[in-house]
């Protein structure tokens, strides 16, 4: 198949891994791309959220499949544009994809659906902002509304921080208001077509900075899947009170959504409930879920963009399970200082099990020099954890970054 992946991330090279290794002779092409991906597969250097541009590209080429990895083309309609002209696209278009860009979406597409999830205030003043902040009481969740690129949502137990975050957010917009939820957290991954939907493996992020969950939230520092401890039933519980009743009510709306429902859970004392919805993979969930994939990527992505997953089978995982963590530069999420040489990716390569996709990467002669806050996710798979993780933290002491971080406790919960 002739395929067009759109980002620059960790989550986008970890689908073309996964895309080669079905070896199936996809023609690839990422746009644009990172150093990592280039290694890989042709990349071109077109702006992935201009919808003329895509769309053009993939009519000219005659790709047969985009795959759209972040947020940022879906909410400026690249998916809508590419479908207007019959290209297949695995992206919901810009209506759908509110669910992800607009919390008060999502949480008004959640009461009509009577999905399960917390209680929450919208706030345009600051006063209204903090009547809810003490509504809610201690420990504070406020959350810009739009994008925010993991940086929106605070959670604590300072009532200033947390009136101070809500005044910084809304400049920018309105916030939220929640009601905390205590337990664990679950990212759950669903492909859908519009009408049916087909669950992936359920995996765990890592939120926070450092270690133990200490210090601010961020994009993702590590993930792990399976995970052993949840209840059985678990995903068909989701399926059936959150997933399918999410993509009905948007079918419904005219606002079908196609692509990838992920779904942030939180499983409180009384049940499951949705912290958030992204529109996308999550990233580095990505990159534990789609190593453990069994079933070809492709014919299921490929699926889901033409309306025929009502009639596959659930998609096939290995029971080898997988660790991912995410090596960051110095100064990240705040400050993250760009253009020191990372070297030894070579020698973790050379570990058995072990994988690593590229996220802020760039080749600068025969260097390759970090270009962002998350510069890569060492990926390992093991037959468990402990044997993962080694794999994986033995591969991240063979890497070498001035000032690189990283947190020590991926999996560890689950690695006895
Ligand atoms: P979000 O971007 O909405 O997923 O929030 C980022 C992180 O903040 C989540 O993964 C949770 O760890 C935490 N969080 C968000 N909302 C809540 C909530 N209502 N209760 C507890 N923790 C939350
Ligand atoms: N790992 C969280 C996200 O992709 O939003």
């Amino acid at each position: 198949m002739r395929i067009l992946v759109l980002g620059s991330g960790a989550r986008e090279h970890a689908i073309i891994t996964a895309l080669l290794a079905e070896n199936a002779g996809h023609e690839i092409t990422a746009a644009p791309g990172n150093a990592g991906i280039a290694a890989d597969v042709p990349t071109i250097g077109l702006d992935p959220t201009n919808p003329a541009v895509v769309t053009g590209f993939a009519l000219e080429n005659d790709i047969e499949l985009v795959i759209i990895g972040p947020e940022a083309p879906l909410v400026a309609g690249v998916a809508d544009k590419l479908r207007q002209r019959g290209v297949a696209v695995f992206g919901p278009g810009k209506a759908a994809a509110q669910l992800e860009g607009s919390k008060t979406f999502a949480k008004r597409i959640m009461d009509d659906a009577g999905v399960p999830t917390g209680r929450a205030l919208r706030a345009g003043t600051i006063a209204e902002a903090i009547a809810a902040i003490d509504d809610y009481g201690s420990p504070y969740v406020v959350k810009a509304d739009g994008l925010a690129a993991g940086k929106g949502v605070l959670v604590t137990e300072d009532r200033n921080a947390a009136i101070d975050h809500a005044r910084f957010w809304l400049n920018h917009g309105s916030v939220l208001v929640e009601e905390f939820l205590a337990g664990q957290e679950v990212s759950l991954f669903l492909l859908s077509d519009g009408h049916s939907v087909l669950p992936l493996s359920p995996a765990q992020d890592y939120k926070r900075l450092n270690d133990d969950d200490d210090g601010p939230n961020t994009g993702g520092m590590g993930a792990y899947s399976p995970l052993p401890w949840l209840p059985a039933g678990f995903v068909d519980e989701v399926i059936e009170t959150i997933a399918l009743p999410t993509v009905r009510q948007l079918a419904e709306e005219q606002t079908p959504f196609i692509g990838l429902l992920y779904c942030g859970l939180i499983l409180t004392e009384n049940g499951i409930r949705v912290i958030e919805f992204n529109a996308r993979f999550g990233d580095p969930e990505t990159q534990v879920v789609l190593p453990r994939l069994i079933t070809p990527l492709s014919g299921l992505l490929f699926a889901a963009a033409t309306g025929g997953l009502g009639s596959l089978p659930r998609p096939e995982f290995s029971d080898d399970v997988a660790v991912t963590v995410v090596l960051a530069s110095e100064g990240y999420p705040e400050t993250p200082i760009t253009g020191r040489i990372i070297s030894g990716v070579d020698t973790a390569l050379a570990i058995h099990g072990v994988s690593v996709a590229h996220a802020a990467t760039a080749k600068s002669g025969d260097n390759l020099v970090a270009t962002g806050g998350r510069i890569l996710s060492v990926v390992a798979t093991g037959a468990d954890f402990i044997e993962a993780r080694s794999r994986a933290y033995l591969a991240l002491e063979a890497i070498e970054l001035d000032g690189g971080h990283y947190r020590t406790d991926i999996a560890a919960r689950v690695a006895k």
